[in-house]
């Protein structure tokens, strides 16, 4: 059965507001700290067997503590992340390697808006594929720049802007991990870490509302979608 990894074990540098107490996925969108709603989709979605939770090391207990309350019935562990991403990611797989799922979804906490028919689409075809991202296509053109001026306008069809969740088989993202780690390789996604290990990554569609809150600009937004998409919830 898939596992899920929620990367929550960011500072959220970026997106740091004077005032802000904590990084942006404890904050509050709607009746839940940001974290929470994916960790809702995940915990509903009746395919997802198992919840790996990777958060800063002084919030351990106090996330244990808040899906307690959530009254989750899959099996859930929450674990001190890494100093970076890509080592949140290995020490949550280090966990599920106890369990030997068949397949990964590994998602960050800061895209709230994870939805069940995006983890079905991420679960067919990590099934059918092996590897895969949810991705969306560029809107706006994207232009390439050195010292503020352009200097390549890129194809827009051949280029997609990639979210979570990012799916493989689990023993092909192990041994990718393990591999970058070995070369000391360093990236921001595990689509990177797939494609240096050869894997051939599909582009799942995705939609614009599964954005990642990365700027403070992006809260206001998160707060706003989530009066209209969680209300019923
Ligand atoms: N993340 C993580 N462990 C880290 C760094 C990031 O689990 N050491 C998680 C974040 O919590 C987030 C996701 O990875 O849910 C995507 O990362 P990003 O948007 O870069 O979040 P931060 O690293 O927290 O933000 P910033 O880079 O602005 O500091
Ligand atoms: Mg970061």
């Amino acid at each position: 059965m898939p596992a899920a990894i929620l990367l929550a074990a960011g500072i959220g540098a970026r997106c740091a507001r004077p005032g802000d107490k904590s990084p942006k996925q404890f904050l509050s969108i709607g009746k839940h700290p940001v974290w929470v709603w994916p960790f809702l989709a995940f915990a509903n979605h009746r395919e997802i067997d198992q919840i790996v939770v990777a958060t800063l090391p002084d919030m351990v207990d106090t996330i244990r503590e808040a899906i307690a309350k959530l009254s989750c019935s899959k099996e859930v562990v929450v674990i001190a992340g890494g100093e970076t991403r890509q080592e949140s990611v290995r020490l949550s797989l280090d966990v599920l390697s106890k369990s030997n799922p068949d397949f990964v979804l590994i998602h960050d906490a800061a895209r709230p808006f994870l939805t069940a028919q995006i983890i079905s689409d991420t679960l067919d075809s990590v099934r059918k594929y092996g590897a895969c991202t949810i991705g969306v296509t560029a809107s706006d053109t994207v232009k390439k720049v050195a010292d503020g001026v352009i200097v390549e306008t890129l194809d827009r069809n051949s280029l997609v802007l990639v979210q979570t969740p990012q799916a493989a088989r689990f023993d092909w993202i192990v041994k990718a991990h393990e591999k970058a780690r070995q070369e000391g390789l360093s990236v921001t996604d595990d689509a990177a870490i797939l494609e240096q290990a050869g894997h051939k990554v599909v582009i799942v569609q995705g939609s614009p509302h599964n954005f990642k809150i990365t700027q403070p600009e992006d809260l206001a937004l998160a707060d706003a979608l989530a009066s209209i998409i969680f209300e019923r919830v």
